[in-house]
């Protein structure tokens, strides 16, 4: 197969990268995006570190044997689970990934309480107890799981009475706390913001941290003389280890676009195809 030349790779265990992509495609279209959803073994959230550490392994050797040039770990448990392993084993190809908002949720807060929506692995990694050490001294933060939102989400559900159950059991409690900034953990959560302002009031922030994460991607690019040139929009290929038409019309609903999907399998911890 011809190389793409400047292939940025994107992965999620699900369709919730789609929400990082979006926004790198709206600020770079003219670079190359091949999207990985590991929709066999969505969700991560609930998995042992070491499993999913695995699965970002077998899926960075896939989209680096692809062509791509620099992967988005557009994830924020594989991230807190995997990046630090990623950037070693693969070096010196550059990795972005996601963090807990936490950083600018505090410096926004007027009341000090800030409420953190992600994984249930995310929680409990060492990264996420760091970024909470360096930047969350002396406010409040309320942290919810949304258990069964990655999976409303992946089936498509973004306003329905089970997704509004989940989110009305996360955010009530943290409302009556006096939290008035919420920040989105996890990339499957930023699909459901029109929902959760529905649930909190338009006053309160909620921060998705996608657009920052575009705009690193940019910068990497940049550093590594890897940016696109030119203003016309760039092909996006999309894979998946889960149903292939089930992602279509996830990318229907999601980004409003249509789009071939290849389907790939998993075979001892590597991506075939
Ligand atoms: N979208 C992912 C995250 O940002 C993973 C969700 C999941 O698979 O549990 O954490």
């Amino acid at each position: 197969m011809k190389k793409t030349k400047h292939l940025v790779g994107v992965f999620d265990s699900g369709v919730g990268g789609l929400s990082v992509l979006r926004e790198i495609r709206a600020l770079l279209p003219a670079q190359p995006v091949i999207y990985f959803a590991d929709q066999a073994n969505v969700p991560y959230g609930i998995r042992q570190l070491e499993e999913v550490r695995t699965f970002a392994r077998g899926i960075s050797r896939y989209l680096l044997a692809s062509g791509a040039e620099l992967i988005v770990v557009a994830c924020n448990t594989a991230s807190v689970a995997a990046l630090h392993m990623l950037r070693e084993e693969f070096a010196p190809i550059p990795f972005v990934g996601m963090e807990p908002a936490v950083k600018p949720a505090v410096e926004q807060s007027l009341t000090g309480k800030v409420g953190v929506l992600a994984t249930e692995a995310t929680f409990h990694t060492s990264m996420y107890a760091s970024v909470v050490e360096r930047f969350a001294q002396g406010v409040t933060l309320y942290e919810d799981p949304c258990p069964g939102l990655v999976a409303r989400v992946e089936a498509g559900d973004l306003s329905g009475a089970d997704t509004r159950h989940i989110l009305e059991q996360a955010l009530l409690p943290m409302m009556d706390k006096g939290v008035d900034t919420i920040v989105m953990g996890c990339t499957h959560y930023p699909f459901v913001i029109p929902l959760i302002k529905e649930i909190v009031g338009e006053e309160v922030r909620v921060i998705d941290p996608a657009p920052a994460i575009a705009r690193q991607v940019k910068r990497v690019l940049e550093a590594h003389n890897l940016l696109a040139a030119g203003k016309r929009s760039a092909p996006a290929r999309f894979i998946t280890s889960g149903d292939p038409a089930h992602f279509q019309q996830m990318l229907r609903i999601l980004l409003s676009e249509e789009h071939q999907v290849s389907h790939v399998n998993w075979q001892d911890g590597k991506v075939v195809e």
